[in-house]
């Protein structure tokens, strides 16, 4: 098992985890009106379980979006195949991804478990209003450069890719 940087062969495999982890049901869910495009280059990470297994074990992406205009980081989906949750792979896959952007974005934000979000530094983000029916506890940021958070509140907007996940924005 080892975990890396996401490769142009790997889309196939990443789909198939995130049907098997969250449903076909998936792409209604209201996160998905703000992943139209491609995914940030270099933020997304897999961890491949070796030729031997078919697929992925873990997976997590990352796509631009603006929030009252200023760029932001919608980071997720982030899943772990169940034969291997547990294991510390979620929190690997999210501090690879996060290590890779706190070199150019300056913010970053989920929707997900406050409980578990928590332990990488997310907390509920007041103002920040991702597309209905979002619930607003479950809509949590992180601050990757200090204050970034501060005064930014708005509507959650899509946003044109402008640069990998490492470039300053
Ligand atoms: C959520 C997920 C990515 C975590 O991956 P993982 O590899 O199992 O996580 P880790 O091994 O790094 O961490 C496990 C810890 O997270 C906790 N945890 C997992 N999901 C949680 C949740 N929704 N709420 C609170 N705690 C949670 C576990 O209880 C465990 O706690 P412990 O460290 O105190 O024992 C994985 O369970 C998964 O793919 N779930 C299905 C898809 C999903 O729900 N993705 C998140 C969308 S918000």
């Amino acid at each position: 098992m080892r975990l890396r940087q996401e490769e142009e062969g790997d889309g196939a495999a990443v789909e198939t985890l995130y049907d098997l982890a969250f449903g076909p049901g998936r792409r209604a869910l209201s996160s998905y009106r703000l992943r139209r495009g491609p995914p940030v280059r270099g933020c997304g990470h897999v961890v491949d379980a070796g030729e031997a297994a078919a697929g992925l074990a873990g997976a997590i992406r990352a796509w631009p979006v603006a929030v009252g205009g200023a760029p932001a980081l919608l980071v997720g989906p982030v899943a772990v195949h169940p034969a291997h949750q547990g294991e510390g792979w979620g929190g690997a896959l999210m501090a690879a991804a996060l290590g890779a952007a706190a070199a150019g974005w300056r913010r970053a934000l989920l929707v997900g478990d406050a409980p578990y979000y928590a332990r990488f530094g997310f907390a509920p983000l007041a103002g920040v209003l991702m597309p209905p029916p979002t619930d607003p506890a479950r809509v949590l940021g992180l601050a990757l450069a200090p204050g970034a958070w501060e005064g930014v509140a708005g509507p959650v907007l899509p946003a044109p890719l402008a640069s990998g996940c490492a470039d300053t924005i």
